[in-house]
């Protein structure tokens, strides 16, 4: 069966697996903030009708120097990209040919450029027996054979964070070595707000690359807005093979409004933190495991049916809820489901389809 390698497709999902839903369904597939986008976005887009007409500016001076100040670094540490995934090629294009190291299960567009631009990749697996935690040792053992790591900072798909003290330790080994370490944190604007981002690290360690994406946190993945903070020679080498008017007018003239949305990011973290309770409580309660996560997506396996998550996947999809599959996601093959944390009533709606689930066997 031909999986789609990304979640958010639901209709595709449910054409493959023949059930017809129409839009009675809740997609838990998608790791998009259910709170968004800011209704305040809603001026400045309609403000934006009037952008439709011109070419963006080919540097985007300004959109940059607003994401430069708010990031606390420089505009020439910054570059505007569509999207994190952008960023992920733009990146990748710089190793043309060479070596790269990808810890699994993580987010394929990773490996999906490598191969667009001949990197060999070496791979390494995180394990739920260690609860998909950092694996810091083998990690640094493997450093001197390769030119770039790819981490994702919160890790897609199991939620994880990998600890300051290990990022930090990866860059020193990193330096000593040679290797470009690229730390994606797409997700970064879920975590509780005393974990902190790594931009503050950028002037210290010249092989430090970041990708961020707004996407997630804002609910815009059609508008489309990611960015790279880096070092100055490494923004340059980036710009010089990006596609020019790559970043759309309409997202950089409502950027302003998005860096002022404090409030809304606080509001998204209190709800997540709000949810995760009552999802990791109830799951755990009906035997379920999930990856010990700390932002809007986990991943799940009956731990009474481990065989089972194939039929779990089908019962799920015939109640009107929509799991991403993990048949893409090196190492997990299919054993678990990622599910995205949704609105309060969607997720009690879930917890109580996964209750049936459960007496059904009983
Ligand atoms: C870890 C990670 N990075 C980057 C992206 C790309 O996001 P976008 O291109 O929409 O900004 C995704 C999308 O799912 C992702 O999961």
């Amino acid at each position: 069966m031909e999986w789609p390698d990304h979640g958010g497709q639901p209709k595709k999902i449910l054409e493959l697996k023949g059930i017809n839903k129409d839009d009675l369904y809740v997609d838990f597939s998608a790791n998009i903030n259910p709170l968004g986008p800011p209704m305040a976005l809603k001026e400045s887009f309609i403000e934006a009708f009037n952008q439709f007409e011109k070419y963006p500016d080919p540097n985007y001076e300004e959109a940059t120097k607003l994401v430069a100040t708010h990031e606390g670094v420089r505009q020439e540490q910054t570059l505007l990209t569509n999207g994190g995934s952008e960023a992920i090629f733009l990146v990748a294009q710089q190793f043309t040919g060479e070596k790269a190291l990808i810890i699994e299960p993580t987010f394929s567009e990773y490996e999906r450029a490598c191969h667009v631009f001949q990197l060999s990749v070496t791979h390494l697996s995180l394990q739920q027996e260690d609860h998909f935690s950092f694996p810091l040792e083998k990690v640094i053992s493997k450093m001197e054979e390769v030119d770039v790591v790819f981490l994702c900072r919160p890790n897609n798909p199991t939620g994880t964070v990998v600890d300051i003290e290990d990022i930090k330790a990866v860059l020193e080994k990193g330096i000593e070595c040679q290797t470009t370490i690229v730390i994606d944190e797409a997700f970064i604007h879920f975590l509780p707000s005393h974990i902190t981002d790594l931009a503050f690290l950028i002037d210290h360690y010249a092989n430090l690359v970041l990708l961020r994406s707004l996407t997630k946190i804002f609910s815009i993945p059609s508008l489309r807005l990611g960015y790279v903070v880096a070092r100055e020679e490494m923004i340059f080498q980036l710009k010089r093979s990006q596609i020019p008017w790559s970043v759309n007018g309409i997202v950089t003239s409502i950027l302003p409004c998005l860096v002022t949305q404090h409030e809304f990011i606080d509001e998204t973290k209190a709800w997540l933190q709000g949810q995760l309770k009552l999802l990791t409580t109830e799951l755990s309660r009906l035997g379920f495991y999930y990856s010990p996560t700390l932002v809007n997506f986990y991943l799940l396996r009956d731990l009474d049916r481990q065989a089972d998550t194939e039929q779990l996947f089908l019962y799920l999809l015939e109640n009107n809820i929509i799991p991403r599959h993990t048949h893409t996601f090196k190492g997990l093959d299919g054993n678990y489901l990622r599910l995205a944390v949704r609105t309060e009533a969607e997720n009690n709606f879930l917890l109580q389809t996964l209750r049936r689930w459960r007496d059904r066997q009983c």
